[in-house]
């Protein structure tokens, strides 16, 4: 098995309306990498995270995950090893209870009641949320639902994670838990966000997307210091870096 855990060869995918979402992209990511994927909205994020995940096929190109190519006959293999965790949590939860939530997952993949409760157990602990379990999901607040819709795949134990904007929409205390959080996991991680200090924080490399095609692939150090490229996808660089330029201009 090859060493690269996650394997983009010459992507492109066309939604059947006929937009080309993505370009041939080709990336690897290595197992236990924390790489970050940035770019404006509609740039092809959530299509590619998509992909990996098993919820789309490529139109062309090749798509492997842990060593198998994503096929119609595969999609089911790679949807157990590959958690999603989708930009809004209300797509994720939909059981009266937290618990249950949790447990969904695991109980699909016909365990045992034991397993099942070990899992949810777990999983709850993991993002602090055990105390939540009888709650109601629809209750919760916006960092309390982010976490619970984390622990709804860490409950299937997947080897990859992939999070679609998982600080978007968070107040500036359940940001910081939630990249705490990230930050403790040794998951290969692939976060596609907006969210440029988190970038910095927990992802040495960042893939930055344009127009549905990779425009760099780099050290996050490397990338936020490119500022034409930066401009050139719309985006900022991160306000520490920015200060650290700035001071660099001075001297
Ligand atoms: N179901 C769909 N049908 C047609 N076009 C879509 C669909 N979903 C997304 N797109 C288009 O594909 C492009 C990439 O979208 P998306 O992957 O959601 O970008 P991002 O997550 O970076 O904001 C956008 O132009 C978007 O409008
Ligand atoms: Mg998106």
């Amino acid at each position: 098995m090859s060493h690269h855990y996650l394997h983009f060869e010459r992507v492109s995918y066309r939604y059947p309306n006929g937009y080309e979402a993505l370009h041939d992209v080709t990336f690897h990511i290595t197992h236990g990498e924390k790489t970050a994927l940035v770019g404006m909205n509609g740039a092809g994020k959530s299509t590619l995270l998509l992909h990996l995940a098993g919820l789309l096929l490529p139109t062309s190109g090749e798509a492997i995950v842990g060593g198998i190519r994503l096929t119609p006959r595969t999609l089911a293999t790679i949807r157990r090893a590959v958690g999603l965790v989708f930009q809004n949590p209300d797509n994720q939860l939909f059981m009266p209870t937290v618990e249950e939530d949790v447990a969904f997952g695991p109980a699909n993949m016909q365990l045992t009641p034991e397993e099942i409760e070990r899992r949810v157990t777990e999983a709850l602990a993991a993002v602090g949320a055990l105390h939540l379990r009888r709650q109601a999901p629809y209750h919760l607040s916006g960092g309390q639902k982010r976490s619970v819709a984390i622990a709804t795949v860490l409950a299937m134990e997947p080897s990859v994670l992939l999070l679609d904007e998982p600080t978007s929409n968070l107040d500036p205390r359940a940001r910081r838990q939630t990249i705490d959080l990230l930050r403790g996991f040794d998951h290969t991680m692939l976060l596609a966000t907006h969210d440029m200090e988190m970038v910095l924080d927990l992802c040495p490399r960042t893939i930055v997307l344009h127009d549905g095609r990779i425009a760099a692939d780099d050290a996050t150090a490397v990338i936020f210091r490119d500022s034409a490229l930066l401009d050139a996808c719309g985006l900022e660089a991160p306000c520490s870096v920015r200060s650290i330029r700035k001071e660099e201009s001075i001297e």
